[in-house]
């Protein structure tokens, strides 16, 4: 789809549909939907006198415009209350009108910038949070089935800009907003696709592609690699598996003081292991490769807006398969830095291929190391599907993380790292076990991950519970969530902007 600024008067714009906006309250609309409104000789007005069009968050108004508009259609998009607004409305705002105008059968579309008018929001951040919007609430998975014959796709939107002082701004903004969406639409795709196609072997072959489209280094390690390096516990979960393991490696060189590594959870299926899950739900567990395809998606929109910051990203991609050669509950693993684990439950594999992942992205000497995991059922119990759960050794890097966070419009939310938890996981007969018991499932998984990034600031993120929706609302549509790509390359872009301070 394209995306584009164009400067010009939106009332004399042609396309399948102009997007003006109201907010709530407002009985006579000013800017581009009271030039709009002129040009319709009142219509909108007359509209909402009758109250047709009142303005309220989600509220779309089709108004047909009979030969008075270059435009057959003008839809008013309702903003809802003006205290409230923000670019996270934009964002959502966007994604809504584009299903709207996919609906209504609108090939072609053009809108102003909702926010930049009267809202008085950053242009550039409202342009950023149209073209994010649009693409992430357009997006389909259909690889494997007929789309509905009947349907028309919107195949272009244009920013129409009056002011040509603000043209250059938007177009940037558009850019933003196209890259981030990009790459979150790219993670949805690795996470969408069923386990028979998204092999490990597939996952490193789709990242290669990525690396070379974005302008990234990409180098892909096999078994006989990581047995060299002694990566126990990577291997201990690959060893069930007809599928042959693969450790990815993306690399993103901008300079700068600060060295980010991203390490993802590539568990392409999940059935458990010998500990083997019910049957009820495990199809969901083809998504368990999220945070990889996320750390991924990420480098993909790090690459294409360039920060001065290198970024190593390193995802351990195998299945958890049940095999005659799978490692079996009491059996003890050695992972790259010595550490011994005995397995408790084969089920709780992603701690043990991160165990290696975050052993090797240490041993790159980064600033900073975050990892995003489908980790653990028990952050759905504690946060449900709303936010992802997040723990750290180092305060400062949550905080900007969580600034990364509130810039992406996804929500995180901090658990505590309290020494009593480590209790949980000693084991008898090696340094650590691969279970905590019931209590605070995710926070003891947490303390199981720090033992493998020494004193290397780090946060882990536990998306378990954000991976996957059953029903659109705003940019999240149904099926992988693309959760949180845009806070990962927020992460970077700000890191780069400004290091992380030592404390
Ligand atoms: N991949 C699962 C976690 C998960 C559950 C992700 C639901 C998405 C939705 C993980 O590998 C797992 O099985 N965790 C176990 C750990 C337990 C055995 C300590 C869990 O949460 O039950
Ligand atoms: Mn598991
Ligand atoms: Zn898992």
């Amino acid at each position: 789809m394209d995306i584009r600024v164009e400067r010009g008067d939106i009332a004399q714009y042609q396309a399948g549909a102009i997007v003006v906006n109201l907010f709530e309250g407002i009985t006579s609309p000013g800017g581009g939907t009271g030039a709009v409104d002129r040009a319709l000789e009142g219509a909108i007005s007359r509209v909402i006198e009758e109250g047709g069009c009142r303005g309220k968050e989600g509220e779309f108004t089709l108004i047909h415009t009979l030969g008075k508009l270059p435009s057959p259609r003008v839809v008013v998009a309702g903003l809802g209350k003006p205290e409230a607004f923000s670019p996270d409305k934009v964002r959502a705002l966007a994604a809504n009108a584009a299903r709207y105008l996919r609906r209504a059968r609108c090939a072609t579309a053009a809108t102003i910038t909702h926010g930049a008018g009267i809202a008085g929001l950053d242009p550039e951040a409202c342009a950023q949070a149209i073209a994010e919007g649009t693409l992430l609430g357009l997006y389909t998975f259909r690889r494997h089935k007929k789309p509905p014959e009947d349907e028309v796709e919107l195949q272009e939107l244009v920013l129409v800009e009056f002011d040509e002082s603000r043209v250059e701004t938007l177009r940037s903004g558009v850019q933003r907003g196209v890259a981030l969406a990009e790459a979150a639409n790219f993670a949805r795709d690795l996470a969408n696709e069923p386990s028979n196609v998204l092999t490990p072997t597939e996952m490193a072959e789709r990242a290669r592609a990525w690396a070379a489209e974005t302008g990234l280094e990409c180098e892909v390690f096999d078994r006989a690699w990581a047995e060299e390096r002694g990566m126990g516990a990577f291997l201990g979960v690959a060893q069930g598996s007809r599928q042959p393991p693969r450790f990815i490696v993306l690399r993103y060189r901008g300079g700068g003081a600060t060295h980010l590594a991203l390490v993802g959870k590539g568990i392409t299926f999940d059935t458990g292991g010998i500990s083997i899950k019910p049957a009820a739900g495990m199809e969901e567990m083809k998504g368990d490769m999220s945070g990889g395809a996320a750390v991924i998606g990420a480098m993909g929109a790090i690459a294409r807006l360039k920060p001065a910051i290198d970024v190593t990203a390193v995802v351990p991609a195998t299945e958890n398969m049940p095999g005659g050669a799978a490692v079996k509950p009491g059996d003890v693993l050695r992972a790259m830095n010595g550490k011994t684990i005995e397995v408790i439950n084969t089920d709780a594999e992603g701690r043990l291929i991160l165990a290696d992942g975050l052993a090797y992205a240490h041993e790159q000497s980064p600033t900073a190391i975050v990892d995003v995991a489908t980790l653990t059922g028990a952050i759905s119990i504690a946060l449900g599907n709303v936010a992802m759960g997040a723990m750290t050794n180092h305060d400062a890097l949550y905080a900007r993380v969580a600034r990364a966070a509130e810039a992406a419009g996804e929500k995180v939310w901090q658990l505590p790292m309290y020494d009593e938890y480590k209790e949980q996981i000693k084991s008898d007969v090696a340094d650590m076990k691969n279970t905590g018991g019931r209590g605070a499932g995710s926070i003891t998984a947490a303390f199981f991950l720090k033992e493998f990034v020494e004193e290397t600031p780090w946060v882990h993120l536990d998306m378990a519970g954000v991976d996957f929706y059953e029903k659109e609302k705003g940019v999240l549509v149904k099926g992988a969530s693309g959760i949180p790509v845009r806070t990962l390359v927020h992460l970077a872009l700000d890191l780069a902007r400004e290091g992380l301070e030592p404390t």
